[in-house]
């Protein structure tokens, strides 16, 4: 069994509903902190897009600061827990229910997008889903990303354990060349979010804008 609790990565949308099936929110109810860092690079009122925003920490904690949030993950128990959690906190978000290949990706209309821990997509997959996830921003809009890195399979406190999910700054830099970086860091912190990230971890996070 892997670090997120799977077998294999073949039935994802069975595998994460499986994960989000109790009460709790596996990787905690408040927002990932590089996103909460960061968050500045985007003005007020902008539109933003959460991809695979899981039970909706991120998603819903983005629209209590005033944003119009767009998002969706492959795990409709995910999403569903998302909707309650946002309606509880008397917030709008558009969730929809997609796998990130079928999604239809508007083109060059958002501010910004959140892709907090998508190392679910292998190299082809996470090809195709970046190029999507840069397409999808307006000219000026940010990117703001954190993922694990190879080291991460020491620690063994989240993510997968294939690694190549993970990221090195050479991967990003590499990945989204066609953005202007204007963050990239790898760096370990502990973090705590929820059950499902906790602990000693080495991380990374970027921060690029579309020029
Ligand atoms: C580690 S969780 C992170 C969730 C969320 N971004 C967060 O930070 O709380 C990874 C998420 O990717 C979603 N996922 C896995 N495969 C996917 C796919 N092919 N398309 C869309 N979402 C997917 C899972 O359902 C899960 O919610």
């Amino acid at each position: 069994m892997s670090q997120d609790g799977t077998t294999a990565f073949t039935d994802a949308a069975a595998t994460w509903n499986r994960r989000f099936e109790g009460d709790d929110f596996l990787f905690g109810a408040e927002p990932n902190e590089w996103l909460r860092e960061h968050v500045a690079v985007w003005l007020p009122g902008g539109r933003i897009l959460c991809v695979a925003d899981g039970e909706g920490r991120n998603s819903v904690w983005l629209a209590r600061q005033g944003f119009v949030v767009d998002a969706f993950d492959i795990a409709e128990v995910g999403v569903a827990k998302a909707r309650r959690f946002a309606a509880r906190q008397g917030v709008n978000v558009n969730y929809s229910v997609a796998d990130c290949a079928s999604y239809d990706w508007p083109r060059a209309s958002f501010d910004g997008v959140a892709a907090i821990f998508i190392q679910f997509a292998d190299p082809a997959q996470r090809e195709r889903l970046f190029a999507h996830m840069t397409d999808s921003l307006k000219p000026g809009g940010t990117l703001v990303l954190q993922g694990y890195t190879p080291k991460q399979l020491e620690y063994r406190t989240g993510g997968p354990p294939h690694a190549s999910h993970l990221y090195t700054p050479e991967l990003l830099r590499q990945a989204f060349s066609g953005l202007e970086i204007i963050e990239l860091r790898e760096y370990e912190g502990d973090v705590a979010e929820g059950s499902g990230h906790r602990g000693r971890s080495a991380l990374i996070g970027l921060v690029a804008r579309r020029r």
